[in-house]
Order: structure tokens, then C-alpha cells, then sequence
């Protein structure tokens, strides 16, 4: 047998003969032809069976093949500007692993959205479907390189705990032995002591929220990543970020610049523009802009809501920072902007083409008193908050940090209309299965 080889590497072997292991996507057939577009996890390929060219048995094999089957294939490799990936393979001997049983779900035809759902265990092998979770893992890798690179500490933290960090609505409530704990919603409030120990931390992990909202942004659980910084402050968080997703874009450009095009139709122009910096408006600005953009009524104080997010993002042609939110708008954290208790040292990083806010963070209260009266005005119980007031206790520094979610980052890189094709399995409001 020729070198086992991937689809993705096969521009190196161009008139060689190599071996391929993959799966059957597509086959048509022309008389003493048959075009199979093969897959094998890392691209697809169209192999050419020409009857004169393979063994009678491979032939036969060819010829009973359903899709989804199982198949060795060998073959030259030949340059063509106009195949998909840029290569075909000229087969020279085929075996089947397995024949596929001939009623696969998944046709390379229009599904709804409900049956593909249901069918999800089958539908990540559609090389759409499949190209978005490779990216996915790039974009999970480059932010770890750029975090790992830049003097952050990963360091996890936990996933059962006993205390809310962003609202007790969205709380996932579990039994711990005879106690409620919930479903971690977010890993800041440990950071927040792993800083006191290492500086610069992120943790990286699932997130959970009981999201009652059904919208194209809203997952049950997803993937988060939390960087936070002792002696930092708000403006330290809007360089990292900027400086981190436009690190993320350019990896995700640089080694799928093809996918995105071919598989996914993205245009790619949009996205070389992501460099810092970033735009910066206070939410001050962000509501005059609404105002003047045909939400004239919205009133000051009220967090947006996705189509107020879509017009303040499409001012701009890059992701654009949106500070100072109304504290009553923010979580309990926030330090208070001096002088302006109204407003709070907060952040949200809001994506071009309305994707929406895709970073959440700020710079953390530092003063035990005023922690003490936002848990009160929370009201949160203070029992299970009392070891992270005693951070305010022993060296309390200014801090700061935010919030990254994967999938919105994803779904914006990507141009997809929904979250739910972000992630492998995802998990929703009415849906856990399978
Ligand atoms: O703005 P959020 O709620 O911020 C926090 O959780 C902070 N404690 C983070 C921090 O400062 N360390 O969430 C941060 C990000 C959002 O901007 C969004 O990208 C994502 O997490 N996110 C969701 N993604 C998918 N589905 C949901 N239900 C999400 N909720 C938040
Ligand atoms: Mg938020």
C-alpha cells in the first residue's frame, strides 16, 4: 500500500501515489467513470475511478458504495485549479471498510434545521459542518498561545460551586449531597483569588446558564475564556482584548483563508481589517447613537438588547468597545467610575455584523465597604461570599479582567446564523439531545 496520507496534506504529494482512509460523501457516476468525493476529517477530496484504470473487484466495490461507506482509496495525485481543495486523486485500487447501510439520513440536500438538530451525531460530518469545528479548535489554540505567550497563568477553577457570579436567574441548580451547588457561570470570582497567588491568570472552560431566551446567541452551556490581571484597570483589559481577538482572526485567516472562502463563503476582506485598535465609546455615546439611529426612545440606563447592539456595531468596521455601563445594569463586581456612582468600570466588546457582545468584563470593586453594600443590594448571602471579601482584606489591588465566549467569537468569524453550529453538541434551551 502507498503512504497513508491526509486530504489536508495532499498538495505535497502532487504526481505521487498516495493512500487516503476516509469516508464516501457524494457519488456520481458516469458510465465508465464514478466522481466520489471523499472525506477523512481533514478535507475532501474528489477520487476519479476510470473502469480501465483499477481492478475488477475495486470496480464492483465502487459500484455498490452508499454514502457514508467506509473506504480505502489509492491513487495519483493530480493538480486541478478548479477542484475543491485544489487536487484530485486518479484511483488505482479501492477497498470498502464498510458498507454504509443505504438509508443515511443526512442527503447533500436542503434539512430543516429541527431535523438536523436531531441528527447532530451525523450532520458534524458534513464538511460544512465539519470545517467550523476545525476552526473552532484554532480559535480555542490561538487564544491559548496568545494568553500562554503574554505571561498568563491558566488555572482552572471549578465547575460545581456553591455561589452565583452573574445572577441568580440563570443559576443551573444540582444536588450536592444534600446541598444545593450550582453550575459554574463563569470562573471570575476564583480568578480573582488566583491573581493574589500568580498576577496574570485565565481559566478556560464550560459555562453554564439556565437561559430561558431562545435566540441565535444564547447557548445553555458554552465555552468561556477568562483572563484577569492584579494591577490593572478597565483601559488594561480593552488592550487585551483587542490585542487577543485580532491575534485570534489573523490565525484563523492565515491557516483557513481557503475553507472560509470555498466551504463556508465567507468574505475574508472584512476580517484583515481586524487589527487593533478598536473603537472605544462610553455607553454615554452608545445611546446617542441610538437616539440618532431610530431607537430615539431608548432610555438611558437600560441595557441594550440585541438590535441596540446591531446598530451601535454597524457604526463601525471593527468589534467596538462599549465602557461605563449603568451599574444597575452590571453584575454586582463592577467598580463604580469615581464620582459617577451611576456608571461602572465595565466593558462589553460588541462584534461587527451583528454578532453582538461577544467579550463581558471590567475592573473588579476593590474596597471591602462597597463590596459588602453592592452584595447587600444583590441580594446575595453573604456566608457564601465571604472569602472573596477577603480579598479586599489582604493586599487588595486594583483588578480587572473579562470574559470571552467562544461560540459568539466563532459564530462572528464564521458568519453563521446561529450558535448552535459552533459547537459539536450544543446545548439549548429545548434541546440536550443528542
Ligand atoms: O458578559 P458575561 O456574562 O461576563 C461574565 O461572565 C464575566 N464574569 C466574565 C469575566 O469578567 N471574567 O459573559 C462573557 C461572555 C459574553 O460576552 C459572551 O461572549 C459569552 O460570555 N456568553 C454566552 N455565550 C453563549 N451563550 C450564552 N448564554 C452566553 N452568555 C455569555
Ligand atoms: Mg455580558
Amino acid at each position: 500500500m502507498a503512504e497513508w496520507v491526509r486530504i489536508r496534506d495532499i498538495g505535497n504529494y502532487e504526481g505521487q501515489t498516495v493512500t487516503l482512509k476516509g469516508w464516501l460523501y457524494l457519488r456520481t457516476d458516469k458510465g465508465r467513470l464514478k466522481f466520489l468525493r471523499v472525506r477523512d476529517g481533514s478535507g475532501v477530496i474528489q477520487a476519479v475511478v476510470f473502469k480501465k484504470n483499477v481492478p475488477p473487484e475495486a470496480w464492483e466495490a465502487a459500484d455498490k458504495l452508499t454514502q457514508e461507506s467506509s473506504l480505502i482509496v489509492t491513487g495519483t495525485v493530480r493538480a486541478d485549479e478548479r477542484a475543491p481543495g485544489g487536487y484530485e486523486l486518479d484511483v488505482s485500487d479501492l477497498e470498502v471498510v464498510h458498507y454504509a447501510e443505504p438509508d443515511y439520513p443526512i442527503q447533500p440536500k436542503e434539512h430543516g434545521v429541527g431535523f438536523l438538530m436531531q441528527n447532530r451525531h451525523l450532520w458534524i460530518r458534513s464538511p460544512r459542518q465539519a470545517t467550523i469545528l476545525r476552526i473552532r479548535a484554532t480559535v480555542i489554540r490561538a487564544i491559548r498561545d496568545w494568553l500562554d505567550s503574554h505571561d498568563f497563568v491558566n488555572v482552572d477553577t471549578p465547575i460545581l460551586t456553591p455561589a452565583a457570579v452573574e445572577g441568580t436567574t440563570t443559576l443551573f441548580e444540582t444536588d450536592y449531597f444534600g446541598k444545593p451547588a450550582y453550575l459554574s457561570q463563569s470562573g471570575q470570582l476564583y480568578n480573582e483569588a488566583n491573581i493574589f497567588a500568580l498576577g496574570k491568570v485565565y481559566c478556560f472552560g464550560p459555562t453554564f446558564r439556565a437561559e430561558k431566551s431562545k435566540t441565535r446567541r444564547h447557548l445553555t452551556e458554552f465555552w468561556m475564556v477568562e483572563p484577569e490581571m492584579a494591577f490593572a484597570t478597565l483601559e488594561d483589559v480593552m488592550d487585551v482584548g483587542e490585542q487577543m481577538v485580532s491575534y485570534v482572526v489573523q490565525t484563523v485567516l492565515e491557516k483557513h483563508r481557503r475553507e472560509l472562502e470555498e466551504v463556508l463563503e465567507r468574505d475574508v476582506s472584512v476580517l484583515e481589517k481586524i487589527t487593533p485598535p478598536f473603537p472605544r465609546i462610553s455607553y454615554d455615546e452608545a445611546v446617542e447613537i441610538l437616539h440618532a439611529n431610530g431607537f430615539e426612545d431608548f432610555p438611558w440606563g437600560e441595557d441594550f438588547g440585541a438590535p441596540h447592539e446591531t446598530t451601535i456595531s454597524s457604526q463601525f468596521e471593527k468589534p467596538v468597545f462599549v465602557y461605563h455601563y449603568p451599574t444597575k445594569a452590571k453584575a454586582f463586581y463592577m467598580e463604580e467610575v469615581p464620582g459617577r456612582p451611576e456608571v461602572c468600570r465595565s466593558v462589553d466588546l460588541l462584534a461587527p455584523e451583528g454578532y453582538g457582545e461577544i467579550i463581558g468584563g471590567g475592573q473588579r470593586i476593590a474596597s471591602v465597604e462597597l463590596l459588602e453594600q453592592r452584595l447587600r443590594e444583590h441580594n446575595l448571602p453573604r456566608e457564601a461570599y465571604e472569602w472573596y471579601i477577603d480579598l479586599r482584606r489582604y493586599g487588595s489591588v486594583p483588578h480587572a479582567g473579562f470574559g470571552l465566549g467562544v461560540e459568539r467569537t466563532l459564530a462572528w468569524i464564521c458568519k453563521l446564523p446561529h450558535v448552535r453550529e459552533t459547537i459539536a453538541f450544543p446545548r439549548m434551551l429545548d434541546h440536550i439531545y443528542p
